[in-house]
């Protein structure tokens, strides 16, 4: 059973550009031979790894499970028919190795979420005044610093056969989709986000976006107009999001790919009922944003071929 999110790679022509870019947005990197490893402030655990390659692609992800869940996992990854493969690189995590349907690798490895940052923000609402003789306004140039990274969102031409092997074979829930194959969503077993990952129909294989928690609806749009300030392409947002609930901004990464700051996503207890649902099309992408609707580019596939 999937029960976190580990790290995501990618191929890139060039680390030390997507160091930089991923640096700029808060994280913190480090070069490891022709490789960029990075990770969230004070948290000890690989986000991102940039490999080296020709062009732009997604590489690989990273999930994490228990010791005493390995074993059967691994049977039901070839009891489907999916072999397993050598780790792609020196160095790579250990544990288990695969390709799905679309031919993406994944590493299974015996590993838990570790802790994130939990600085509070505290939001005076109507009756509710959590913060009391503290002004609430950031200080003006803060760096924001993402917490942890929360999900990623992957096309594939494939969303229902891919949705299986993700659900039946590798242990992960569904949480929401959308009509007509379109998208699904979904979490890890246990207390999860509301989604972890979700696939995205396309023509073809490719890497949408991943997320990474901060910590506020300030953080967000402060991180934002930073990353904007460098130079950076924007994305998308402000919005709020309605499959998840999450704010959310996207930003373009050199590749143009998207990465999203997210804050306030849905929180699925794992002993408390949730009902999948099927949304329409037309009502499952956001609640508002103050950029209008999502333009043509947020749903292209920029994967190269
Ligand atoms: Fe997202």
């Amino acid at each position: 059973m999937i029960r976190s999110f580990q790290h995501y790679g990618l191929a890139v022509p060039d680390p030390g550009l997507g160091l930089a870019f991923y640096t700029d947005f808060g994280l913190e990197g480090r070069a490891e031979g022709n490789r960029a490893i990075l990770r969230c402030a004070g948290r000890d655990q690989d986000q991102i790894v940039l490999v080296e390659g020709k062009k732009k692609r997604f590489h690989h992800v990273s999930f994490g499970t228990r010791a005493d869940e390995i074993g059967a996992m691994q049977r039901r990854i070839e009891a489907s028919g999916v072999k397993l493969v050598d780790p792609p690189f020196v160095g790579a995590p250990d544990g288990l190795w695969l390709r799905d349907l679309d031919g993406h690798l994944v590493n299974i490895r015996i590993a838990e979420a570790t802790p994130v940052r939990t600085e509070r923000w505290d939001l005076n609402t109507p009756g509710h005044r959590p913060r009391v003789n503290a002004r609430g306004c950031p200080p003006r140039g803060v760096r924001v610093r993402p917490r942890r990274l929360g999900h990623m969102i992957l096309f594939t031409p494939n969303v229902e056969k891919q949705t299986a092997f993700y659900t039946n074979v590798l242990g992960m829930r569904i949480s929401d989709t959308v009509e007509g194959g379109i998208i699904a969503f979904m979490r890890c077993v246990g207390d999860s986000d509301h989604h972890v990952l979700a696939l995205l129909k396309s023509d073809r294989p490719g890497f949408h976006h991943a997320s990474f928690e901060v910590g506020s609806v300030d953080e967000i749009a402060m991180g934002a107009a930073a990353m904007l300030d460098k130079g950076y392409g924007h994305g998308w947002g402000l919005g709020r999001h309605v499959i998840g609930s999450n704010f959310y901004h996207y930003i373009r990464d050199p590749w143009n790919s998207l990465v999203e700051m997210f804050c306030d996503i849905d929180w699925i207890a794992a002993d408390q009922p949730w009902e999948p649902r099927a949304w329409a099309p037309e009502d499952s992408l956001y609640m508002w944003s103050v950029d209008g609707p999502a333009p043509e580019s947020f749903v292209t596939n920029y994967e190269e071929r």
